[in-house]
């Protein structure tokens, strides 16, 4: 049986005070059966992981350079975010994809050099509005996923895998259930081609994601869990969102 995962991803949101009121509130709003974590951007790192320390919950980042060290001006390294008792880094985010340029083989590299340092990453594919209009949605995640694993050829099976419809991301237009189940498992075929453990790795949705539409979403058998946007910088919605995670 899979743990379920709830992820947040805060993006560049945040400030020192409301991010203590927050972690405070989701802390207290657990426990949980459901695996739950924070990405939160790398500033505040260091107070997560003091605020959250003893707690049922783990963090991590929102991104990791492909790089191991050196001039590479404003990257965060996967060795720092691991000396930061980082679970998880986001690789792949479909804003870092549109806004940074980041190919399928920069993703794929970049959760090389996560896992590289005890770090699982969170590789988030998916399609946009146009591709899903001109029916390109299997390829373009295939496509996506495919470089992930013929990088990580056998340690494929240690990611998490986020399926993010770029349509549906900060949109309030999230993908039904039976259309992300469909993305879900057609993933989850092609992970199996390449490794018998697909079927214990966690496949997560990501795409405004609310505490009213969590719970048919988790229902779905392929889905595993939430990357959680929006909604992850509100305490009772987040909450919420890790309650409908559990295993019914
Ligand atoms: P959203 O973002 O929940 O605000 O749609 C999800 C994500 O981008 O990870």
């Amino acid at each position: 049986m899979r743990t379920r995962l709830v992820v947040g991803n805060w993006k560049m949101n945040g400030s020192r005070a409301a991010n203590a009121a927050l972690l405070q509130a989701v802390r207290a709003s657990g426990p949980w059966t459901a695996e739950v974590a924070v990405c939160v951007p790398a500033p505040y790192l260091v107070e997560t992981a003091l605020a959250l320390q003893g707690s049922m919950m783990s963090w991590g980042a929102q991104d990791c350079s492909a790089h191991e060290a050196g001039a590479y001006t404003g990257e965060v390294a996967a060795s720092m975010l691991a000396e930061f008792g980082c679970r998880y880094a986001i690789v792949g985010h479909s804003e870092r994809r549109a806004y940074h340029g980041e190919s399928d083989q920069v993703v794929a590299d970049k959760a090389k050099r996560a896992l590289a340092h005890g770090l699982t990453p969170i590789v988030c594919v998916g399609e946009t509005l146009a591709q899903r209009e001109a029916g390109e949605t299997e390829a373009v995640v295939k496509r996506q996923m495919s470089a992930v694993i013929r990088t990580l050829e056998h340690c494929i099976s240690q990611v998490v895998v986020a399926y993010e419809p770029v349509w549906a991301i900060g949109t309030g237009r999230t993908a039904s259930p039976a259309q992300a189940q469909a993305v879900h498992a057609l993933l989850r075929g092609q992970l199996l081609a390449a490794t018998e453990k697909a079927a214990q790795m966690r496949l997560l949705y990501g795409g405004s994601v609310k505490a009213d539409n969590a719970p048919a979403l988790f229902a779905e058998p392929d889905i595993d869990g939430g990357l959680i946007g929006g909604a992850s910088l509100v305490a009772t919605e987040f909450a919420a969102i890790c309650r409908a995670a559990a295993r019914p």
